[in-house]
């Protein structure tokens, strides 16, 4: 695989500013387009990347996707690679909750407004650009191994665990029609491994060190990762490690 386009969401974020360092390092011919909100720390990660563009969109909204899409447009046909990083633990800030009783409506509605929505709203603004008849370009949307209802044996992180859940069934959904509208790519599901960023970081202090990674490390699994993709991984639930999870 050699990108020429590449496009990172949640590019301000642990996972996603390491990616898109990582990506342009790996592919330093690549053009890389980050998107996230605040234009300004967007571009200080870009300053000396040789060939990037910030695209300062709030994908969690679709006027947000749909103007980002626009000014892409005028850039290039195709993304021959995109990874979605963004996602929260709980959309207001609060602790995921432990039971029942502490499922908040307004908290539930905002997690998934940004974990689940922002991905259909991505996948409107990005198929055009996966249509095509020569190469592929694939997708990697992280989601989260506690998406996973096969695997849930502890319970808790309900609003967590379900806007995941419901992301995945749209990540298989959007991944069979985009087969059948002509994007030859993989669209997938990625669980990116435990990782210490700020969206962790209060959860895994006295977890093993080998059990946990940097998001350096992170990235550079990630792109691996990407490299191995086949079109017949489109539509899987995919470890960063390539093995399949559970839905
Ligand atoms: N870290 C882990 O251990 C772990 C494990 C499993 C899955 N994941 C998944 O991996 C992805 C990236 O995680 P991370 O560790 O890199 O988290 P992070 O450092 O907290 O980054 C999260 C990203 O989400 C964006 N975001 C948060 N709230 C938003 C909102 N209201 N509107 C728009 N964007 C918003 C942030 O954008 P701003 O920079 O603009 O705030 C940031 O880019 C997430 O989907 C997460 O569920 C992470």
């Amino acid at each position: 695989m050699n990108p020429k386009t590449i496009l990172i969401s949640g590019a301000n974020g642990g996972i996603g500013s390491c990616l898109v360092r990582a990506a342009s390092s790996r592919w330093p011919e690549a053009k890389i387009f980050a998107v996230a909100r605040d234009e300004r720390k967007l571009i200080a990660l870009g300053r000396d990347l040789p060939h990037f563009m910030a695209l300062a969109y709030d994908l969690t909204h679709p006027q947000g996707a749909k103007a980002m899409a626009e000014v892409l447009a005028a850039e290039t046909d195709t993304i021959d690679l995109v990874i979605h990083t963004l996602g929260v633990l709980n959309g207001l800030g609060q602790r995921p909750e432990k039971s029942l009783k502490e499922v908040d409506e307004k908290a539930l509605a905002e997690t998934f407004r940004i974990n689940t929505m922002s991905a259909i709203w991505l996948g409107q603004a990005i198929k055009p650009f996966l249509q095509r008849k020569n190469s592929w370009g694939h997708v990697m949307i992280l989601s989260a191994k506690v998406g996973s209802i096969g695997d849930n044996e502890l319970g808790g992180w309900y609003s967590y665990r379900m806007s995941k859940a419901a992301l995945n069934m749209g990540i298989k959904t959007m991944a069979l029609e985009f087969r059948r509208s002509n994007c030859p790519g993989a669209l997938v599901a990625v669980h990116p491994g435990t990782t210490v960023t700020d969206f962790s970081k209060d959860y895994v202090k006295n977890w093993p060190a080998e059990r946990l990674a940097t998001p350096e490390m992170t990235a550079e699994r990630l792109l691996k990762l990407a490299e191995m993709l086949e079109p017949e991984h489109n539509g899987k639930f995919l470890h960063w490690d390539g093995s399949e999870l559970p839905w």
